[in-house]
């Protein structure tokens, strides 16, 4: 295998995933789907308003935001609209997926990063983190010693992260620096010897991502580690979450991200679909100087 070659490995078997039957998914795909695909926009949205959805209010606020994660994150809701959209949606489901593989698949990239240079702490830098929950969770579950950068341009994200943070006994170990990922070498010094850029890529264009992994990756040890995420429009649901959400994501195969990166210097790719066949997450390694 070459170094910037894509592996596709099974997911770790102690995660627990949420999956669906196929009674379910054929009635979404046959009758559910098309009418949100298909009922006017106008309607669709008129009904998300008066039942109070907390998901489409966040979305209309700021379209694929950090709120609209937490929400998504949650499956009791106590609005019957989001009861429907978060716990049976295709698409919060998948994102639960991504979030519990990605803690899992971060806590040992620490672990093993720790491994790598005993007596230090492993630096984990979040790039457009929103509140830090996936870090959070990949930090409750390993003893290894780390501690998180966490850059979002949205100040806010912060306010209700700390409380989380506290939450969890995590206050001391993750620092919140509300910035543009754009501009990283104006407030990263301390090289990172995991990157995170999980939700993010969807919404940002191929050279934004090129830009952003080289400055990563700059900053990054040899055979640093970098985890994403590329999204593909499996769930049915991008018509609804365009005209309705406001929500215009861009799909990537697994490959054409991959190549993206690996402009950036990263290669060895291993990507780990999650159940739905909606997000693959990606963990790949700096394998060359960035320009080389
Ligand atoms: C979809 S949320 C993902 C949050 C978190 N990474 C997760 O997966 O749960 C995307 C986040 O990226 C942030 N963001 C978008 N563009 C950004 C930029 N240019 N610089 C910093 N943060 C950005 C948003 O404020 C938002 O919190």
């Amino acid at each position: 295998m070459g170094s910037d070659a894509l592996e596709r490995v099974p997911p770790p078997a102690e995660v627990a995933f949420e999956t669906q039957s196929r009674l379910r998914h054929g009635v979404k795909r046959l009758i559910i789907n098309p009418l949100a695909n298909y009922l006017p926009a106008g309607l669709l949205r008129w009904v998300l308003r008066v039942t109070r959805s907390e998901l489409a209010a966040a979305n209309w606020y700021d379209p694929g935001g950090w709120r609209s994660m937490v929400i998504s994150y949650e499956p009791e809701c106590p609005q019957i609209a989001d009861k429907v959209l978060v716990a049976a949606g295709t698409v919060p489901m998948a994102l639960r997926n991504r979030k519990r593989l990605a803690a899992h698949l971060m806590a040992r990239l620490i672990e093993r990063a720790a491994e790598q240079q005993p007596g230090h702490p492993v630096h984990v830098l979040c790039l457009g983190a929103g509140p830090g929950q996936i870090i959070g969770e990949a930090l409750s579950q390993t003893s290894a010693p780390a501690h998180a950068t966490l850059v979002d341009i949205s100040a806010d994200a912060f306010a209700f992260g700390r409380e989380l943070a506290a939450r969890r006994g995590l206050g001391d170990r993750m620092k919140f620096v509300q910035a543009d990922v754009r501009d990283l070498h104006d407030y990263l010094s301390d090289p990172p010897h995991v990157v995170k850029m999980l939700g993010i890529c969807e919404y940002l264009s191929d050279d934004q991502i090129v830009t952003i992994a080289r400055a990563a990756s700059e900053l990054m040890p040899r055979h640093g580690a970098i985890i994403f995420n590329s999204l593909s429009d499996a769930h049915g649901t991008d018509r609804f979450f365009r005209r309705v959400f406001g929500l215009h994501m861009i799909y990537r195969t697994p490959e054409a991200l991959c190549e993206l990166m690996g402009r950036a210097g990263i290669g060895e790719f291993r990507a780990r679909a999650e159940p739905l066949g909606v997000y693959h997450v990606i963990v790949g390694r700096k394998v060359a100087r960035v320009g080389a």
